[in-house]
């Protein structure tokens, strides 16, 4: 699948690969792409970094808000947008909150949740936390948000295979048997936070309160109990959000460079993918070094050149400034054709030599609406104009 029509048809994108490679920028770039193409998108990161903000050259973006470029925005930055485009950035308590305040009806109940110490704990990024808000946040958003298509971008691999797997997690959690075992009563009778309670004399909570203390034991137990009637919502949205993530709507792009161990790590990450059935939709290959224009003809440039210096140099410097430059221009050959031997390894060793795009390296790091909009006129129209 070309990213072209990847970004003119799917309605889900996420962006992963090893940390650095750009895949913050990419996601960035795939989003004015298509508001060019008229597809309403949003890139949500769930990165903590500030990086997508700055990217796109804005001062701030508050986690939770989504913000907005206008379709004029872009155009006056050069982006032939015929769309806005929307950028947000993850914040796991909002998220958090606001799936309490969208599953939990009866208000005083809501409230027990928002206020217990626990829940309070689930919002400060404990492990696991922000992967899961991500999931639920995606999979909202792709049910009730107004986008024609949604580009996430993740964190370095692990923390992204994390956000992959979280609903498979939530799952085996909740499908587990000894969670089964322990939840089953509790959730039958709707008395989870008393039977722990009723047990404070054993020898398990005698020691686990040592550590913990009792009031974190009572204030875990009222949130299981709080929470045991959202237990089935949360199992029906992650088998949900699998489902939706293997669908022709959903696509991965795995972002790598011509650096042999960011391809490596794409590799692994691939075939870590392929286990969950999930193909990539493309792999890129970031920051490829451009193969330099070639040097006309000698003498031809040569006698051009030194013509161009002699005012400013004697013979012998000028000789010199011309070898230097024949040797910069003869590196930046042999860089170029370096990164094509490792890029043909990459697509050698990946599965059915899947096609990888590739992005060239552009000169200079990318802060502002213009560098992104160089970076995509770059990957997307070169065939196109
Ligand atoms: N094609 C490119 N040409 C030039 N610079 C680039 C290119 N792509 C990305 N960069 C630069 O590389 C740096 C890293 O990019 P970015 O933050 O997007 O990577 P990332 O994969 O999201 O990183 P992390 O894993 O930390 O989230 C940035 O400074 C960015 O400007
Ligand atoms: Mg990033």
């Amino acid at each position: 699948m070309t990213l072209e029509s990847i970004i003119g048809t799917q309605r889900i994108l996420v962006v992963m690969g090893p940390g650095g490679v750009g895949k913050t920028t990419l996601a960035a770039t795939l989003g004015l792409e298509a508001a060019v193409q008229g597809r309403r998108a949003l890139v949500l990161t769930i990165d903590p970094a500030m990086r997508l903000a700055d990217a796109l050259g804005l001062d701030t973006l508050t986690a939770g808000d989504r913000h907005g470029l206008s379709k004029d925005t872009l155009n006056r930055s050069g982006v032939p947008a015929k769309t806005p485009l929307f950028i947000a950035m993850l914040d796991t308590g909002r998220s958090l909150t606001d799936l309490i305040a969208r599953e939990v009806s009866d208000p005083r109940r809501r409230q027990r949740i928002l206020e217990n110490p626990f829940f309070d704990r689930l919002c400060q990024d404990l492990v696991g936390s922000r992967e899961y808000a991500a999931m639920e946040e995606i999979y909202h958003l792709h049910v009730h948000g107004d986008y024609d298509l949604l580009i996430v971008d993740t964190p370095p691999t692990t923390h992204g295979l994390d956000f992959l797997e979280a609903p498979d997690r939530v799952l085996d959690v909740l499908e587990h048997d000894s969670y089964r075992w322990l939840m089953r009563p509790a959730l039958l009778t709707g008395k989870l936070g008393l039977k722990v309670l009723n047990f404070s004399g054993g020898y398990v909570v005698r020691t686990l309160s040592k550590f913990t203390g009792i009031q974190f034991l009572k204030d875990l137990a009222a949130f299981i109990d709080l929470f045991s009637g959202l237990i089935e919502g949360f199992r029906q949205r992650a088998v949900a959000l699998r489902s939706i993530l293997t669908t022709d709507a959903s696509a991965f792009l795995l972002v790598t460079t011509p650096d042999p161990s960011r391809s490596e790590e794409c590799r692994y990450l691939n075939r870590r993918l392929s286990r969950r059935h999930l193909a990539p939709g493309a792999v890129v290959a970031n920051r490829v070094m451009p193969k330099p224009a070639a040097l006309p003809q000698e003498p031809t440039w040569r006698e051009e050149l030194t013509g161009a210096l002699a005012a400013e140099m004697d013979d012998h410097e000028v000789e010199k400034t011309v070898a230097a430059m024949q040797k910069a221009h003869q590196m930046l050959s042999d860089l170029a054709g370096r990164d094509q031997r490792r890029l043909a390894e990459l697509k050698e060793s990946l599965p059915n030599h899947s096609h990888v795009v590739e992005v060239p390296l552009l000169d200079e790091d990318i802060h502002d609406i213009e560098g992104l909009e160089k970076l995509r006129r770059a990957v997307f129209t070169q065939g196109r104009l």
